[in-house]
């Protein structure tokens, strides 16, 4: 790695096609070998999307008084989102950077919300499967977060939400859909508890928010998740994901100023002005702004429902392939465009599996209890269906009879993660070996190297000697266990 900074400046030719040449490991996106992290459609939308971003390039969100544009496109935007979730005026809310942000921001709106109500040890009550953003946030504004189990369909168990509620409780999450397994929590149970308890409940529709309107408008049955459901007092919805903008652009709604109001943070005593600031961000990216604004225009209604309408036909069929398959199974019954599946044949892996489909060029994510490969489909996908159901049902022919597959690669230090009985160890390891990872000496890290997790294996300086050789056992009991397994 040269991390010197040049001392003569380089020419823009040189160093844009020295980018080029940075991204031929990535994931292959443009023909949508890519299941998670992109949403990509073509080279004509993408370029579109660039020269709208570059207008506003230079323009700052951090003082909404100075950008009227910048201004103009979050307020529109939210105004678009707003319709589109049955929210009257009295609705209000901000543009984000993505997500995470959203998600955090509503932990931080309710914990102020329950301390101007006199609740100074708030708790928060999420879903199993709530996004990890949740959990971030939670710990961020120290939140006690408390987890409900999911039923037997993998929507969050209502009867267990309400046995959590007590008078510390701030907020109630339900995932629209959730991303693990892409179910639609029971939103409108949920809401009734948070409204018996006079607590706010917050639908997480980062993914959903730009899909499923688009979904109802091509006639397809789904459950009611948004403002329609008294008792939401607001939604996250992500627009640089099914609404194809550029990185950088999420929302967060909230059904009135009562509950936004405790999100906003003032200072006017500060040397360097007045200082009010609606979001986590300072600085906030302009050409973010100005490409979900255009993003929205280019799309339309009729734009989102169609793309809405193909991507449920990829599911649909990806759907029908792995019922085809008769070693793999959908997880749940997803009603959206997130899906995950399992191996329900003990002898095939699915985190194997994973590996041989990565082989193919495939960028799969894994997930964990229960084991499983997952899908985050969008219209793109639709050309490269049938291409994926032949090289799933190839690998797992091909992991069926390579058993030891389960105990090389990635799938060895997926299965440990999952399954190794020493949660606060591996916690704290795969902590040090990520950390590390931000060293500037550091190797990137390699999840097909399993002694990369232990301690002093990876990059570590805190190889603590009785600490390494409990995770050393753990290791070595896992891969025996699995080894055993295939005999
Ligand atoms: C349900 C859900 N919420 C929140 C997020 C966080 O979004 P971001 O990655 O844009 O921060 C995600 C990301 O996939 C998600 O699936």
């Amino acid at each position: 790695m040269n991390s010197k900074i040049p001392k003569e400046g380089r020419s823009f030719d040189e160093i844009l096609s020295q980018l080029d040449s940075f991204a031929v490991d990535d994931p292959d996106y443009k023909n949508a070998k890519t299941w998670s992290l992109v949403y990509y459609l073509d080279e004509e939308y993408t370029q579109f999307l660039q020269k709208a971003y570059a207008k506003f390039f230079s323009a700052n969100g951090l003082n909404p008084t100075a950008f009227h544009s910048l201004k103009r496109f979050e307020k529109e935007v939210i105004g678009f989102t707003a319709e589109l979730f049955h929210v009257d005026e009295e609705a209000c809310g901000v543009m984000t950077a993505g997500g995470t942000e959203s998600c955090m921001l509503a932990v931080k709106t309710y914990r102020d919300r329950g301390r101007s109500k006199g609740i100074n040890k708030p708790e928060m009550i999420v879903p199993e499967t709530a996004h990890v953003a949740w959990g971030k946030g939670a710990e961020y504004f120290g939140v006690k977060i408390r987890r409900a189990p999911l039923s037997k369909d993998y929507r969050v168990d209502v009867k267990a939400v309400e046995k959590l509620v007590n008078k510390n409780t701030v907020m109630i999450l339900g995932g629209a859909p959730e991303y693990p397994h892409g179910m639609i929590d029971p939103i409108e149970e949920l809401a009734q508890i948070a409204q018996k308890h006079g607590i706010p409940m917050h639908v997480d529709a980062c993914v959903g928010g730009y899909i499923l309107p688009f979904m109802e408008a091509c006639k397809i049955e789904l459950p009611i998740w948004d403002f329609r459901v008294p008792g939401v007092t607001s939604i996250s919805a992500d627009i640089h994901k099914y609404g194809f903008a550029a990185k950088g652009a999420s929302c967060i709604i909230y059904r009135s100023i009562e509950y936004f109001k405790h999100q906003v943070y003032v200072e006017h005593d500060w040397p360097g002005g007045v200082f009010a600031s609606p979001a986590l961000l300072g600085t906030r990216p302009g050409g973010a702004y100005a490409a979900a604004w255009a993003a929205i225009q280019a799309n339309g209604m009729d734009g989102y429902t169609e793309l809405a309408r193909r991507t449920i036909n990829a599911v649909n069929r990806i759907k029908e392939g792995i019922a085809q398959i008769p070693e793999l199974e959908i997880i749940g019954k997803p009603l959206a465009s997130l899906i995950s599946y399992r191996s329900k044949d003990s002898d095939v892996n699915i985190f194997a599996v994973g590996d041989v489909m990565q082989s193919k060029g495939w960028h799969i994510d894994r997930l964990q209890h229960p084991d499983a490969l997952h899908a985050m489909v969008t219209a793109a996908h639709e050309k490269v269906v049938d291409l994926y159901i032949d090289d799933l049902k190839n690998s797992v022919a091909y992991v069926k009879e390579h058993p030891e597959l389960a105990s090389q690669g990635e799938a060895a230090t997926y299965g440990m993660i999952a399954h190794i009985p020493l949660k606060g160890m591996v916690r704290k390891t795969v902590l040090d070996m990520f950390a590390n990872s931000y060293k500037l000496s550091a190797k990137e890290i390699d999840l097909s190297d399993s002694a990369a997790l232990s301690p002093g294996g990876g990059e570590g300086e805190e190889a603590e000697g009785s600490k390494k050789g409990i995770v050393d056992k753990a290791i070595a009991w896992y891969v025996k266990k699995s080894a055993a397994k295939q005999k």
